[in-house]
C-alpha cells in the first residue's frame, strides 16, 4: 500500500461480481485511501453481490444506468453529496453486446443489438463525461479511465462488433481528453487490457482457447483483472498527471509481439 489516493473521490461502475475488474478495482482503491461510490445498471444490482463490495470498502451505492443521462445526472449529482466534494477519479468498466451473447457472426450483425452494444458501451463513455463537464463535477486533474480491448486495432472475429465499438469508445476517450483537458486539465485514458475471466469476457465464443493463445503469446503471460486495477490506480493518482488521451495496452506484452517461441513449438509439434 503507497497511500496514492489518499484523500480522493471516486466513481466506480461496472463491479458484478468478485471476477469483475472494478470489483478489483474498487478493492485496490479502497486500500490506497480513496473514498468512492460504487454504480452499476438497476438490473445488474438484483444479483445483490455488490452490497458485499459496498459492505467491505465502506462505499454507498447508487445505481445508474449507463446509457441513461437521466441517471447519470443523478449518479454525479449524488456522488458528490455523499462524499463531500468534488470527484477525482472515474472508472468507466462498462461492456455488453447482444449480438457476441447471440453468438451471431460479424457478417450478419443484428442492427438493433449493434445500437445498443455502442449505446450501453461506447456513447456512455461521452454520456458521463458530458454530464460531469455539464456539473462541473471532476476535479482539476481529475482522471477518467476506460476499459478496452485490441480489437479496437487488430481483427478478432470472435469479438464481432465489440470490435468497433472498442474503437469507438477509444475515439471518445481522445476526442472528450481534448475537450476536458483544455477547459478543467481532466484526464482521460483508456486501458486496452488482456484476455480475463470475467462474466463480460467468458461470454465471448471461443474465449478459452483464445485465452490461452494470448498467454502463450504474451512474454510475461496474460495480464490479470488484478494487476489490471493496479494499472488503473496508477493513472488515478498524481503521478500520472501529464498522461492523457492515450489508449494504454495493459497486456503482458502481447500487443507488441508478432511470434513466440511457445506458439511456433506448439505449432512444429502438431504438423511435424
Ligand atoms: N474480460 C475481458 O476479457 C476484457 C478484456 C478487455 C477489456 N474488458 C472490458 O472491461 C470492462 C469490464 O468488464 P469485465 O470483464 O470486468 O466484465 P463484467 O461482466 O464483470 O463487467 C461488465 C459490467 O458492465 C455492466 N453494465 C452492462 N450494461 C450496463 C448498463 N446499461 N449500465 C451500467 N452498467 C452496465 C455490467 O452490469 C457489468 O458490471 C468492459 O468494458 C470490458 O469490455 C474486458
Amino acid at each position: 500500500m503507497y497511500n496514492l489516493l489518499k484523500g480522493k473521490r471516486g466513481i466506480i461502475s461496472g463491479a458484478l461480481d468478485q471476477n469483475s475488474i472494478a470489483w478489483k478495482v474498487a478493492e485496490k482503491a479502497h486500500e490506497e485511501g480513496a473514498v468512492f461510490v460504487l454504480t452499476n445498471a438497476p438490473i445488474a444490482m438484483r444479483m445483490g453481490e455488490i452490497n458485499t463490495l459496498a459492505e467491505a470498502t465502506g462505499s454507498q451505492i447508487v445505481p445508474a444506468d449507463a446509457t441513461s443521462v437521466e441517471d447519470l445526472t443523478n449518479l454525479f449529482t449524488q456522488s458528490q453529496e455523499i462524499l463531500g466534494g468534488k470527484i477525482d477519479f472515474v472508472l468507466h468498466s462498462i461492456g455488453m453486446s447482444v449480438n457476441i451473447r447471440k453468438k451471431i457472426p460479424y457478417p450478419e450483425l443484428n442492427y438493433e443489438y449493434f445500437q445498443k452494444g455502442i449505446d450501453v458501451s461506447a456513447l456512455s463513455l461521452h454520456k458521463m463525461l458530458s454530464v460531469a463537464k455539464k456539473l462541473d463535477a471532476i476535479n482539476e486533474w481529475g482522471s477518467v479511465v476506460a476499459l478496452t480491448y485490441m480489437a479496437a486495432q487488430r481483427t478478432y472475429p470472435f469479438y464481432t462488433d465489440m470490435a468497433d465499438i472498442k474503437a469507438m469508445l477509444e475515439s471518445i476517450a481522445r476526442s472528450f481528453g481534448y475537450h476536458y483537458g483544455l477547459d478543467k486539465k481532466v484526464r482521460i485514458n483508456t486501458v486496452s487490457q488482456s484476455p480475463t475471466k470475467t462474466t463480460a469476457g467468458t461470454g465471448i465464443k471461443g474465449f478459452g482457447s483464445f485465452y490461452d493463445y494470448a498467454d502463450a503469446i504474451a512474454p510475461l503471460g496474460n495480464a490479470d483483472a488484478e494487476s489490471c486495477a493496479d494499472y488503473c490506480i496508477t493513472l488515478f493518482s498524481d503521478l500520472t498527471r501529464m498522461v492523457t488521451m492515450q489508449n494504454l495496452f495493459h497486456d503482458g506484452g502481447y500487443s507488441s509481439t508478432g511470434v513466440s517461441d511457445d506458439v511456433m513449438y506448439r505449432l512444429g509439434v502438431e504438423n511435424s
